[in-house]
């Protein structure tokens, strides 16, 4: 059985890797590792194929940034004839991104069956482009494996039929248990400086909080105060820092002598400062997940989520952008109150076994 594994931006990569992995030593399936090439920073890509032992990808169709209409557009351009070409029997997609909905609406248009891993996810906001692309990708899939059981009861009430749906829990979790004891060795906290348990860690990079000046200023100026009490660190995503240059916000930051911008990190560095963090700021939506694991306190810089199990079960809250509510949020848990929570079901390193145990009944590679 041939399968394609589709990967395009960083936080595919970490999904991707453990069903890779499975699939090496699976002897009846043949994965085919595909890089669409909408991150191709060695930062922001090549960084996460070494650290987390992914091999080189068999293709690679190097579509680079665009507008999203224009990205999805040269995706679906390529990755078409590579279906023609290879005739895979499975395509697998992960998460949210452009890539995922490209790739997905490629393969069901050649009647390629598709999977998609982290389905039934839904922040409710159109606004937000995953938004769109998990609704996209979930309508035209074939298998819906998802992480938690809201996704379940999400698509259900889409009318997508049960027998398609999977709760398999959480592939990017399978990656975080593998590689936690290799993360403890990361050397990041001396080189840059940091305290165990005395900085807090920011990633900031959605287009609603960095794209508009009046949102990313209040943003700012809660930080401001918080690194008055203990030092940030913020591995700023390529385009939050060209975002700072065109806001003319370059100056504001720069008179924040305890908030440290740096360049994006890899995987082990990031789940070091995670780790050791007293506190996470953040409008990601794999960090939310990643902390509720590691038992740190969150605080989602956004007005929803698409991921309430890390609130309702994890160590997440969700405080939106107003400067006085992250504020307020942030120096409770600097006071020493914060959330304790527990980890979901199914989050237990075990997902992509599941995954490809399913795929090969299915499949009757039994
Ligand atoms: C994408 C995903 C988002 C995910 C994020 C993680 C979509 C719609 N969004 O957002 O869900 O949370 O990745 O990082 O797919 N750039 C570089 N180098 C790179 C890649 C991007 O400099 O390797 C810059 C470019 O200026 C580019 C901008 O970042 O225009 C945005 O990149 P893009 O892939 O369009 O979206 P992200 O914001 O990265």
């Amino acid at each position: 059985m041939k399968i394609i594994n589709v990967v395009g931006a960083r936080p595919n990569f970490m999904k991707i890797a453990p069903i890779q992995r499975e699939m090496e030593e699976h002897e009846k399936i043949t994965p085919i590792l595909l890089h669409t090439g909408q991150h191709y920073d060695e930062k922001m890509s090549k960084i996460f194929f070494q650290e987390l032992g992914m091999p080189k990808p068999d293709i690679y169709l190097d579509v680079g940034s665009d507008t999203h209409s224009r990205q999805t557009a040269k995706i679906m351009m390529r990755f078409e004839e590579v279906c023609v070409e290879e005739e895979p029997d499975l395509v697998i997609v992960v998460g949210d991104v452009n890539s995922t909905a490209a790739c997905a609406m490629v393969a069901s248009k050649l009647w390629i069956p598709v999977a998609h891993v982290e389905a039934g996810l839904r922040s409710f906001d159109r606004k937000m482009p995953e938004e769109i692309n998990r609704l996209v990708t979930d309508v035209l899939s074939d298998f819906l494996f998802t992480p938690s059981k809201d996704g379940d009861e999400n698509l259900k009430k889409e009318g997508i039929p049960d027998e398609k749906i999977f709760f398999v829990g959480n592939v990017m979790i399978d990656t975080l248990l593998k590689m936690k004891e290799n993360a403890k060795t990361s050397t990041i906290l001396t080189d840059f400086n940091l305290e165990e348990n005395n900085f807090a860690l920011l990633t900031l990079h959605r287009p609603s909080n960095v794209d508009v000046k009046e949102t990313f200023v209040g943003i700012l100026n809660a930080l401001n105060e918080i690194q008055h009490r203990l030092p940030i660190i913020f591995p700023a995503h390529p385009r939050t820092q060209k975002m700072i240059e065109k806001l003319d916000l370059t100056e504001k930051v720069e008179t924040m002598t305890n908030f440290h911008i740096v360049d994006p990190i890899g995987y082990l560095d990031f789940m070091k400062l995670m780790m050791n963090a007293k506190l996470v700021l953040t409008d990601s939506g794999g960090i939310q997940e990643e902390t509720t694991v590691l038992g740190v306190p969150c605080l989602t810089l956004r007005e929803n989520t698409e991921r309430p199990v890390t609130i309702t079960e994890g160590t997440n809250e969700l405080v939106g952008v107003e400067t006085e509510n992250i504020l307020r949020a942030a120096n409770q848990i600097l006071d020493g109150v914060s959330k304790r929570g527990r980890i979901p079901a199914l989050w237990d390193g075990n997902a992509s076994h599941r995954i490809i145990d399913i795929i090969a009944e299915r499949f009757n590679l039994k």
